[in-house]
């Protein structure tokens, strides 16, 4: 087990802020944890586990304990003629992960790649992209509980997933059960998601394979996302709203080209960066904090900006999105 006090965490968080935590704890190993979750001290202050930091915003130094995962590695549990099931580290880099599927020939996560943060956040997240959800792939998730110390396995139906959200989010469960490996399910013979936005389009005359793919999204997400090593920022700051089908017609009267994508019989999917463009933010700042110019939908660290100035951005724009569409957007990246 890893223990640092007063540590910067500017390297683990991708809005690169330079607040500082009073502790830093990085567990190595399923029984490193398991001496954590026995510690009376670690439960008697304030804790939060983070991953790579890619979806949380920090608003001042953090007074307790920073949980990590140090545990990695990729193991083959089994296969058959179409499929393997991976175990893998949380700790492990996403992209990485991807990176090493994508050369072994293994299909199904190639979208999802350059998505910043850890395998872990993955299967907190529901993390997705170019029309492929990690929910889809996700097989199992081992975790420990905070309340018993013990191990626990969820099934993909008890993760509860749909659009950005699992059990792991919601009140009850939200920071009780810590991570250590998921089982990802991985296809031997690759069938191509190609049918979202402009990917079809992007990979052009290339050959369809796994590699040419990776390749196009990696490409697609570079010319739209700003690099948080180039720029702070944690991806996309709010969600899409779902929006019923009479709030959706009545809002199409007065915007006659407003972008939405049916979800289902009743509800439509809206693009919080059109909404947050129609009113005037983008490529807008506020203190060292900027709506970025490429893709509005992301808020950035231009200029030294401190996480209550990201904040009040956010909530400007939340509020004249609400004043102006009446639509309420929720924020997919945590406070803390
Ligand atoms: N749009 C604008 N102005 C802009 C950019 C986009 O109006 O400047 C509108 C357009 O109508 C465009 C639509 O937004 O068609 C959708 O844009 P895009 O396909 O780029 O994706 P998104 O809906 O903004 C979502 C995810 C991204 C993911 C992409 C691709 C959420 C909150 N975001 O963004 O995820 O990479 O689709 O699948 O669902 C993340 O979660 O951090 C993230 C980057």
């Amino acid at each position: 087990m890893k223990i640092y006090e007063n540590y910067s965490l500017l390297r683990h968080n991708t809005f690169r802020l330079d607040v500082k935590t009073r502790w830093f704890v990085e567990y190595e190993s399923e029984s490193d944890l398991q001496k954590l979750l026995q510690d009376e001290y670690f439960f008697s202050q304030t804790f939060w586990h983070i991953g790579q930091g890619s979806n949380l915003l920090f608003l001042n130094d953090f007074g307790g304990i920073i949980v990590h995962s140090g545990i990695k590695g990729v193991e083959t549990m089994r296969e058959d003629k179409q499929h393997l099931w991976l175990k893998v580290g949380a700790a492990e880099d996403w992209d990485g992960f991807v990176a090493y599927c994508v050369e072994q020939g293994w299909g199904g996560l190639e979208n999802l790649s350059l998505i910043p943060g850890e395998v872990g956040s993955s299967a907190v997240q529901n993390i997705g992209a170019y029309g492929v959800e990690a929910a889809e792939r996700i097989e199992e998730v081992h975790a420990y509980s905070l309340k018993t110390g013990e191990k626990r396995i969820f099934s993909t139906d008890e993760c509860r997933y749909a659009y950005r959200h699992s059990i792991f989010k919601e009140d009850d469960h939200r920071g009780l059960y810590y991570i250590t490996h998921v089982v990802y399910r991985l296809d031997k013979r690759p069938t191509y998601r190609l049918d979202y936005g402009n990917v079809a389009a992007a990979l052009d005359s290339k050959e369809i394979n796994l590699k040419n793919v990776r390749a196009t999204i990696i490409a697609i997400r570079r010319s739209k996302l700003p690099d948080p090593d180039v720029e702070g920022n944690a991806g996309s700051f709010f969600m899409n709203p779902y929006l019923c089908i009479a709030h959706y017609e009545s809002l199409k009267k007065h915007f006659p080209d407003i972008p939405h994508y049916p979800v289902n019989d009743a509800v439509i999917k809206v693009p919080a960066a059109w909404l947050i463009e129609q009113c005037g933010w983008k490529g807008k700042s506020w203190g060292g904090a900027a709506v970025s110019e490429r893709q509005p939908l992301v808020l950035v660290n231009r200029n030294h900006a401190t996480g209550q100035e990201i904040a009040e951005l956010s909530e400007k724009i939340r509020q004249s999105v609400k004043d102006t569409f009446g639509v309420e957007l929720k924020t997919e990246v945590n406070f803390i």
